[in-house]
């Protein structure tokens, strides 16, 4: 038998804004395939519940509590994670906010705080994980973006879409850069999926995206988290700075 390329035995795996929605989904999945799962989100609370469920189900998972937005709090963070587990495999860059406006309403402070999130958030943690991962030679990054930052958002609300299309560079860049170390970097790219996230649009807006997707219905948030597993895993051992779409055909590039 060879050995099973999804594996994920004795890997210590991050997931940021793991307590609801896509990330809890992704660190579920991680966890089944055997990796200790540290569960971030702002307030620890929710991180703890999503880390008990998965403990409840057998897996290996401990919570913590930071802003990703937060440079002081991610270097924080992390050395703490470094020292109680010595080590981070795999980040998973997956904390975010939705903001369903159109272009006029984007104020100068939602333009920071969705950039700072989104963007400045995922930058934070890969740069407090690179140099471990550099100097084991091994390591695997996520950035979760969007079919918005690929096509731009019906809406308008580019503050979001400007938020995960810069994703999709600093994935890119930081791939070419990582590379020769051992480290594959990517992104993902959902459509719509069904999360407290998507629940904040209006009911009429969600039936005009649906109308919209060939598959003719929202992306499931385990959907997407087998999509982040699979570019974690030895499988995806040579894709290196790939955004790989998940959104039920609803662009195509
Ligand atoms: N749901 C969708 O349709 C969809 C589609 C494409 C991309 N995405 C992206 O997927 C990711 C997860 O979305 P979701 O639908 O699960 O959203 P969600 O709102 O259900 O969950 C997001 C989690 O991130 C946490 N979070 C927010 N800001 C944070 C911060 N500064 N630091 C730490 N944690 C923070 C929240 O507390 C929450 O637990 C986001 O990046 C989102 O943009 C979602």
């Amino acid at each position: 038998m060879r050995p099973n390329q999804q594996d994920l035995s004795g890997k210590i795996a991050a997931v940021t804004g793991a307590g609801r929605g896509l990330g809890s989904a992704i660190a579920e999945v991680l966890a089944d395939r055997g990796a200790h799962v540290i569960l971030n989100d702002r307030t620890l609370e929710p991180a703890r519940k999503a880390a008990e469920s998965i403990r409840g189900q057998g897996g290996n998972a401990s919570p913590i509590a930071f802003d990703v937005a937060d440079a002081t709090q991610v270097e924080d963070a992390f050395r703490q994670i470094l020292r109680d587990h010595g080590r981070v495999d795999i980040l998973i860059n997956n904390a975010g906010i939705g903001d369903f406006v159109s272009f006029p309403e984007i104020s100068s402070e939602k333009w920071d705080r969705m950039i700072n999130i989104h963007l400045k958030g995922s930058f934070n943690c890969c740069q407090a994980v690179l140099a471990g991962m550099k100097a084991q030679k091994y390591g695997k990054i996520v950035n979760v973006s969007s079919v918005a930052g690929k096509r731009g958002d019906f809406i308008g609300n580019a503050h979001y879409t400007a938020a995960k299309a810069g994703i999709i560079g600093l994935t890119k860049s930081l791939a070419l850069y990582a590379a020769p170390f051992g480290i594959n970097v990517n992104a993902i790219a959902p459509g719509l999926v069904a999360t407290e996230l998507s629940d904040e649009m209006s009911s009429e807006m969600k039936a005009t995206t649906i109308s919209r997707i060939p598959a003719g219905r929202l992306g499931r948030p385990d959907e997407i988290a087998r999509a982040a597993a699979f570019l974690v895993s030895e499988d995806a051992s040579y894709i290196f700075g790939e955004t790989l779409s998940v959104n039920g055909g609803s662009y195509m590039d």
